[in-house]
């Protein structure tokens, strides 16, 4: 995932070495979404031309490179008032190498340059348009024609502010994109916008900032007709706005909070479209067309998160972190979605489809790995909730099949990243049949969000670790959402509709609850980490545990496990059971508690010891076995949520104990984008 991250100091003396390093900082801050290079412009030493430095590989390596440049760029001098931008890339047009990485330049001189987060679609088509104004190309990436459309309308237009230039350039772009812009015609300037990708602004004065909103200015709607064809160019916008009453000033633009928190925690989150400039130290914000409902202003809001939220913070791992993040992510996914007092639910994202969804043939959900349990663990809610047939498909073996596909099918391809090859590959494959593409992503911005229809955004925050825990919960969480959606007008479900919203809002507390296992998950580790072998069985709402957990096993602790569907314990695998068979069962109160409780049987009876997880006080379960654990009960539905808990911090334990890489296990990658 690419970086943003700018800075502007204002009336504020500043070394260059001071500001190199603000920049290498904000970017490392930003290393954890994972890129492949990086790089800084910054003014060259006489202030008269910008300075480019790029390198492939780490911002270690970036580091380096700027110590090679700091007698050329006489870093002890002061600047008062500088604006240098910087990124991390993580590529989709061309492959990682410094040419490719950003910022990405005008012209030989670097009159331009710009950093961008995102994918422009329309690419092609305007690099056609300036290739035949005689822009020759360096790079393979979209976003070179951003720096040389920018220098193109500068020549065409030289007395436009630098906002107005910018505003004109976004408006010929198409796809999703964050943007920073610097260039040497505007010295000490600094120009951002985003669509579709995040942006935000950090603003550190020495007192108090005289204001909490900055004020939106408006233009008319001008946007030419054709895309790249524009004889001439209109001035946008008013240029009166109410200053920042603080002098020295400084700005911090970045993609992602975590890069600012250490300097600020005064921010504001731009729009999409809104165009950010800063001008003699004062910031303004644009927007080219008021919609009816548009505000007047952008609210400056303070920053609760510390940085340590972002990054590792008291956790030794990231998946660690991340699993212990579940009662907030939770609460994330449903956060303006789930209206608790009125039992109501909408997604946004994919609220006009419903008409179109409820009349489909069916649904099919598409996924890989941990993805895929989601939809294993939502399939039996969405048949009921919806009554309609749902198919559950691995990506990958969706397209082995070729399987047939129709214009009145509902797809969703679920992902994490967002990116995932097979799964892409599959959303394309229903598209040209024509089917409705929903997307479940946790990525902006991703290829899935874009090439979907609609979609939902599991908002579960970024997920660093290889392996997949907080992403699982949201996503289940987000396919429950839609099954009350498409369930909202039937009277006859009323009360199930009910049942499950009361046990979304309690969710929260009940994960918490399970948490608090964790000491005795870590003990069961202790016993468990030295065998061969886990096999986890269960059957119904909890047989997506068994697969998702036998899955983290496998890849965090390298031990082989196996997740089984506890129905077919006599077609087989019931031969693997002795006295030296690590096994867990899953069994808790719901529709399938007697069948369960046969296998457990079953499998006592072959000297088999099983470790059970069950519900809370529910003794005569327990007194089955010699060692479980107890979660909260809720609604049969989400009790798969709680369930898969124990199991992340099971194989988060074991691996530790058997010294695995937790956050980056062997052979894995957090985005699959080959097939
Ligand atoms: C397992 C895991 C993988 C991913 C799979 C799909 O912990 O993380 O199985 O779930 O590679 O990735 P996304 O969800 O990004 O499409």
């Amino acid at each position: 995932m690419c970086g943003i991250f700018a800075y502007l100091n204002f009336l504020t003396p500043k070394k260059r070495s001071e500001i190199l390093e603000l920049l290498v900082t904000g970017l490392k801050r930003l290393e954890y979404r994972g890129y492949d290079s990086a790089g800084v412009a910054i003014d060259s030493a006489d202030n008269q031309e910008i300075t480019l430095i790029k390198k492939t590989g780490k911002v270690a390596l970036l580091e380096e490179a700027i110590k090679d440049f700091s007698e050329k760029l006489q870093v002890s001098g002061h600047l008062d008032t500088h604006c240098g931008i910087a990124h991390t890339r993580w590529a989709t047009h061309g492959v990682p190498s410094e040419i490719n990485s950003h910022p990405q330049r005008s012209d030989d001189s670097n009159t331009f340059v710009v950093v961008h987060n995102g994918i422009i679609t329309n690419y092609k088509e305007v690099k056609v348009f300036l290739e035949q104004k005689g822009y020759r190309f360096e790079s393979e990436t979209d976003t070179e024609i951003i720096a040389k459309l920018i220098y193109h309308f500068y020549k065409q237009h030289p007395t436009f502010t630098f906002r107005e230039l910018v505003e004109n350039v976004v408006q010929q772009l198409e796809g999703a994109f964050a943007l920073c812009f610097k260039s040497k015609h505007f010295p000490g300037e600094c120009v951002g916008t985003r669509r579709g990708s995040p942006l935000l602004v950090g603003i550190k004065t020495k007192t108090r900032l005289a204001t909490d909103h900055i004020p939106i200015l408006y233009g008319k709607d001008h946007r030419p007709h054709g895309r790249v064809e524009i004889p001439s160019l209109p001035r946008t916008g008013s240029t009166e706005f109410e200053p920042l009453e603080d002098k020295q000033v400084e700005y911090f633009f970045a993609s992602d909070a975590s890069a600012i928190i250490e300097h600020t925690n005064r921010v504001i989150y731009f729009e999409d479209d809104d165009i950010a400039a800063v001008r003699n130290g004062i910031l303004s914000i644009h927007r080219v067309r008021r919609g009816g409902d548009d505000p007047n202003h952008r609210e400056i809001t303070t920053l609760k998160m510390e940085l340590q939220q972002i990054m590792k913070g008291n956790y030794d791992y990231y998946m660690q972190k991340e699993i212990f993040e579940q009662p907030e992510s939770v609460v994330n996914t449903m956060r303006g979605r789930v209206n608790f007092e009125t039992k109501t639910v909408v997604l946004g994202g994919i609220k006009e489809h419903i008409p179109e969804i409820k009349r489909c043939r069916r649904l099919m959900l598409i996924g890989c790995g941990t993805s895929y349990h989601s939809a294993i663990a939502t399939r039996q809610l969405l048949e009921e909730l919806t009554e309609l047939p749902v198919m559950v498909e691995l990506a990958s073996d969706f397209l082995d099949r070729t399987t047939p596909v129709f214009r009145d099918d509902v797809c969703f391809f679920i992902s994490q990243s967002g990116e995932t090859a097979d799964t892409l590959m599959a959303l394309r494959y229903c598209k040209q049949r024509g089917a409705l593409i929903v997307g479940i992503t946790n990525t902006v911005g991703s290829s899935i969000c874009r090439e979907s229809h609609c979609g939902v955004h599991i908002n579960a925050g970024p997920e660093i670790g290889v392996a997949s825990t907080k992403a699982y919960t949201s996503q289940f969480i987000s396919l429950v959402m839609f099954a009350l959606v498409m369930s909202e007008d039937r009277l006859s479900l009323r009360k199930r509709r009910e049942e499950i919203i009361d046990g979304l809002k309690n969710l929260q507390g009940q994960i918490r609850k399970v948490l608090l296992l964790d000491e005795k998950v870590k003990s069961l580790a202790e016993n468990l980490y030295n065998k061969k072998s886990l096999l986890i069985m269960g059957r119904g709402f909890n047989f997506a545990t068994c697969l998702e957990g036998a899955l983290k096993v496998k890849e965090l602790t390298y031990m082989h496990s196996e997740g089984i569907m506890a129905g077919e314990l006599k077609h087989g695998p019931l031969a693997l059971i002795d006295n030296t068979m690590p096994v867990m069962m899953i069994v808790t109160r719901d529709p399938v508690y007697i069948k369960c409780m046969n296998a457990l049987q079953q499998v006592k009876s072959r000297d088999g010891n099983p470790i059970l997880i069950c519900e809370e006080g529910d003794a005569e379960t327990m007194a089955f076995a010699s060692q479980y654990l107890e979660v909260p009960k809720t609604v049969d539905c989400l009790q798969g949520i709680l369930t898969v808990i124990p199991m992340q911090l099971l194989s988060f334990h074991i691996a530790v104990r058997r010294g695995c890489n937790v956050d980056c296990p062997r052979n894995l990658a957090k985005s699959v984008t080959v097939e």
